[in-house]
This record gives structure tokens, sequence and C-alpha cells, in this order.
């Protein structure tokens, strides 16, 4: 797999996404590398799709943190409110002035945090931006100080990547792409349209670049340029898909996160749509989250697969150990429900179901997500902990 620069391009941090009692995602964290195929897997509202949208920040996240490139883009505060008041009650009780004055400075401390992430949500966009300009005013001193320069020729074509970059937010490098196609794209627009719609927001505004783009992008997305003019009723299902991916590519994103890009497709096509993803992620070094509701769809596709139950991540493994070691009694009934191409064995296949309450005794021993082998992570209390152990040791 094309995975050599092994730098974190996503970090998610003890996200959670509230809606009022509803704890839609509640702790979860992950990283995906540079280059990788990361599956997020579980099924229909267990918190996939919020998980896709806190990332692409369509919400102000209510605690946790996520860092693209890096950089903090999105930050909640509940945490840190949470902390202070704790500490404040701890306060009120507390004698000893060391133990007063301690308790003061982690006041302090998570009032400091707040503060920074409210700073962070707000202005990572522009602080990637004037990165970005600082980046391109270095080439271009660089590119002027060269022997022989065309010194107006050179501003000319700076000036106007130095406007596109103070424009550019760092969101647009993570592109969503969706499960309804249909209902994704603009039904009064042309393709040529849907497709150039981002580059115009991000400013730029020559025709005959943007009609180039528009061919280019088509034609990698498996459409011809003679589609351009269409309408999105005009097209199949597939086709709508790779109009959606095509929308998403063109403004050159480091990630890309799939939210059921196949579910809504008749069987026959989903290969062909996953297999353009795979092309896409090789050619263009894409990175890429994909979401599905069940474990067949990102078996061959996925480097790393993390599965979620209830808003919580229940196990995160490579594809391989995750398919030859499941752990967690709910990732043993997903695959238990994957069907087997074998007619014998799939006569035989005995169908797990998962019942959160009747399987564990979280009662006294609590649970938290640990790492049972290297790079294998199970939801688990202290006794199921050296009870995977065991198993692992025994399977090897
Ligand atoms: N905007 C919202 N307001 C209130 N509840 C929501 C909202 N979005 C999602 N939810 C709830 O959050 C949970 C997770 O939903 P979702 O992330 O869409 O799950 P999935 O994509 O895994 O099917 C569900 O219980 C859903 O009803
Ligand atoms: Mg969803």
């Amino acid at each position: 797999m094309p995975n050599n620069t092994n730098e974190t391009l996503l970090r998610v941090e003890h996200l959670c996404q509230f809606f009022g009692p509803v704890k839609a995602v509640n702790d979860v964290s992950f990283d995906i590398k540079r280059g990788e195929v990361f599956g997020l897997v579980g099924e229909s509202g267990c918190g996939k799709t919020t998980t896709g949208r806190s990332i692409i920040r369509i919400y102000n996240i209510t605690s946790g943190s996520i860092y693209f490139k890096g950089q903090r883009i999105c930050a909640g505060t509940l945490s840190y409110e949470n902390a202070i008041r704790e500490a404040r009650k701890a306060l009120r009780a507390a004698t000893s002035p060391e133990e007063k004055e301690r308790l003061r400075k982690t006041i302090e401390e998570n009032r400091a945090a707040i503060r920074s992430a409210k700073h962070d949500h707000k202005h990572s966009d522009e602080d990637y931006a004037k990165g970005l300009v600082a980046h391109l005013e270095k080439e271009r001193d660089e590119a002027l100080a060269k022997a022989g320069a065309d010194a107006v020729a050179i501003r000319k074509e700076y000036a106007e990547k130095i406007r596109i970059a103070k424009k550019t937010r760092l969101i647009t490098n993570i592109q969503m792409i969706f499960q309804d196609p249909v209902a994704s794209l603009n039904p009064r627009m042309t393709v040529r349209e849907i497709i150039a719609e981002g580059l115009i927001i991000q400013g730029v505004r020559d025709q005959k670049y943007i009609d180039e783009k528009v061919y280019e992008i088509l034609e990698l997305v498996g459409l011809t340029r003679d589609h351009a003019g269409r309408y999105p009723h005009e097209f199949s299902g597939g086709q709508k898909q790779r109009i959606g991916i095509a929308r998403s590519v063109i403004m050159q994103p480091d990630m890309l996160i799939a939210d059921e890009p196949v579910s809504a497709l008749d069987v026959s096509i989903q290969a062909q749509v996953i297999n353009l993803l795979g092309d896409l992620r090789d050619r263009l070094g894409l990175t890429i989250l994909f979401i599905a509701h069940d474990l067949s769809v990102v078996k061959y596709f996925s480097d790393r697969i993390g599965v979620m139950y209830y808003g919580e991540m229940v196990e995160l493994a490579t594809s391989d150990e995750l398919f030859a070691h499941p752990l967690h009694p709910y990732t043993r009934s997903l695959l238990s429900s994957i069907p087997l191409p074998d007619p014998r064995t799939e006569k035989k296949r005995t169908r797990i179901t998962y019942n959160r309450l009747a399987e564990h005794d979280y009662s006294v021993d609590k649970p938290s997500l640990r790492e049972v082998a290297p790079g294998h992570f199970v939801q688990c209390n202290d006794a199921e902990f050296a009870r995977y152990q065991a198993k692992l040791k025994e399977q090897a």
C-alpha cells in the first residue's frame, strides 16, 4: 500500500458530539496516515456520519480536538468546562493551602484551554492561509533571485497564486462525498457548473483554465468531456456518484471522506465506484476515510478499520488483523453477518448477535479503548483485557 511518509494527516482526539441527550459520538479517537484508507464501520445510527461531519466542521464539536496536517481545526470545550466545575467543587471542600493553590491552578489552566480551543476553532483557516502565502512569497523571491529571471512574468504568476492562497480554506483540503448522489447534486446545474463550483468559490476566474480542469477531471473519473453540458437527471446512479467524486477531487484535496458512497447503488455498480476510489487514491495520493455500515465493503479497500458502536469506538486494527483476530464481540457479530461465497460453508454460517448488557459486566471494572497487541485496540476492562491477550497468544 502506498504509505511511505508515515505522516499523520488527520488526528481525532476524544471527539464528542452530543445533540442534547443523544451522544452521537462519545470520546472517539483515531488517526489517519497520509496515503492510508481508513474504514469506519458500524450499524446505522452509531455515529459515523456525525464523525465525518464533525471533521469538516459542520458542527461546533462538543468536546475534543481534531488536527489536520498538525494544525488544530476543531476544538470543543465541554471537557475543560467539566474539569473547572469539578475543581470548583473540590475547592469548596479543600482545607490545605497547597490543595487550594493546586485547584486554582487547574481552573486557570482549563480556562486557558477554553480560550485556546475557541481561538483555534475560529482562526485555523486564517492561520493556514497565512502559512500558504508566506510559503508562496518565499518561492517567488527565490525565483526572482535566479539569474536571468523574467521578473514581470514571475510577479504576475505569483500575484495570482497569492490572491487565491489568501482565500484558501484549510477545510477545502478535506472533501466529503455523500451516500445519496441524487440528493447531493443540484438538478438545475449542468455537470460543468457542479464540478467547477468549488473552484469559482475559491476565486478562480480564468474560464479556459476552469473548462480544461473540468474536462480533465471528468476523464479522470471515467466520464467524458461531452458530459459537461448535461444535467444530473440524465445520468445513472453510478455516474452521478462519479460526478460527486469529480466535484470533490477538482479541489485537489489531501483527504476524502466517503460516507457510504456505494450504499445507494446496485451491487453490480458498487465495485466500479470502489475501484475508482482506489485508483484515485493511487494516482492522486489521496487519503481516504471510508465510511460503511458493513465490513464486507471495506475489507479489501481499507488499510485499517475502526468499528463503532453507539457512538463509541470498540475496536481498531489493521484490516488483516481485524479479520484474522476479531476480539470485541460486536466486531465478531458484524463479521458473522457477512455472507460467505462458498454455498456449503454459507449454509453452516451462524450469525452471532451482540447484546451489550449480556456480554459485559462493567458495573465495577470500567472499559476503555486499550492496545491489546501492537496497533490492535479493543474497548475492554481489566478482566477482558487479560482474556483478549490470552486469546491472541493462543491463536499465535
Ligand atoms: N443533527 C442532528 N440532531 C440530532 N440528532 C442527530 C443529528 N444528527 C445525527 N443525530 C443522531 O445521532 C446519532 C448518530 O447518527 P449518524 O452519525 O447519522 O449515524 P450513522 O451515520 O452511523 O448512521 C443517531 O442517533 C442520530 O439520530
Ligand atoms: Mg450515516
